[in-house]
């Protein structure tokens, strides 16, 4: 309950800020989300506790991986959605700041969008999203995602945060029917993953998307995507409720956006045991950290942080 009171009030102090439908507000939006968000989320994370059943699985994963060839420690997966084998991926504004990534690091980028401007390092593989339902998206989507694909996108993207009213905005049956008319006319052209949903509690989250799942009549729903912020300290957390939510969906999942609050070193420790956790999960088919800007993973022109250092190692 707390948690969805936190939320609602995140959503309040975004609402009147920006027209949510706007990529051009996007990244300003995507920063109070941080600003705002995660102080918000940080309260409602004393309310959760870890539970027994998740140890358990966690000792029975641990020891199953632990037999198998491949070293836990390594940064490619057989689960990976690319056959690089890598899971990590990248989300930006300004293709201009990915450009010291490499296809060895990072098999994917996206940028909340359709098209980008400017160019991602070669061999990494440009996602389209289709935002939301506005017709500034989807009046360009058809053809932005055709284009994609000539261009070697294996994957498409549905709305992002259906259920954060200063998102895409979506209840589960007007995503399905927008899904309905654009997402499934690319069935088996590109896999599609379904709408991604935040860490809120019900109706936000596994809840709205479980509801969109039953809405979508004769959809194909090849993947599923999953946002997550809270405390770096708070990291059983996110692996239980990312364990948890493989589980329930039972497709790959892609966590599409994945951020922190805390101090630097604090983040700096999460984010390498979560890279770990992530790659070595095998419900987990790609991942992105939040994001590719000035102060994140990069410096101003483009160099890397320790915090980039942290992500690809
Ligand atoms: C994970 O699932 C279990 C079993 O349904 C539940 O008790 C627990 O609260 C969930 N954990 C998170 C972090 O959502």
């Amino acid at each position: 309950m707390k948690f969805t009171a936190a939320l609602v009030s995140l959503s309040l102090l975004l609402a009147g800020s920006a027209d949510a439908a706007h990529i051009s507000n996007l990244k300003l939006l995507k920063n109070q989300h941080v600003r705002y968000g995660l102080n918000h989320r940080r309260g409602a994370s004393a309310t959760w506790a870890p539970t027994s059943t998740y140890t358990e699985t966690q000792t029975a994963t641990a020891t199953a991986s632990s037999s198998s060839s491949a070293p836990s420690s390594t940064s490619s997966s057989s689960s990976s959605a690319f056959s690089s084998g890598i899971k990590r991926g990248l989300s930006f504004n300004d293709a201009s700041l990915t450009d010291q990534f490499t296809s060895s690091e990072v098999s994917w980028a996206y940028n909340w969008a359709s098209s980008y401007s400017g160019s991602l390092p070669s061999g990494v593989q440009y996602i389209p999203m289709l935002w939301g339902s506005s017709s500034s998206f989807t009046s360009v989507w058809n053809a932005n995602a055709e284009a994609a694909i000539q261009n070697g996108a294996e994957y498409l993207f549905g709305p992002n945060e259906p259920d954060l009213d200063t998102q895409a905005n979506l209840s589960p049956a007007e995503a399905a029917s927008l899904w309905q008319e654009y997402m499934e006319p690319f069935a088996g052209k590109a896999k599609l993953i379904a709408p991604a949903v935040t860490n809120g509690a019900a109706p936000m989250g596994e809840a709205w998307l479980t509801d969109f799942v039953s809405a979508c009549t004769g959809c194909t729903i090849d993947g599923y995507a999953m946002h997550i912020y809270d405390s770096a300290t708070n990291i059983a957390y996110y692996k239980e409720y990312i364990s948890n939510f493989t589980q329930t969906f039972q497709k790959p999942v892609w966590v599409t956006e994945f951020g922190a609050t805390g101090s630097d070193s604090d983040v700096q420790t999460f984010l390498g045991e979560m890279v770990t956790f992530l790659n070595d999960l095998d419900g987990v088919a790609a991942y992105a950290w939040f994001m590719v800007e000035s102060g994140n993973l990069v410096n101003s022109d483009g160099s890397f942080t320790t915090l980039a250092d942290t992500y690809i190692n």
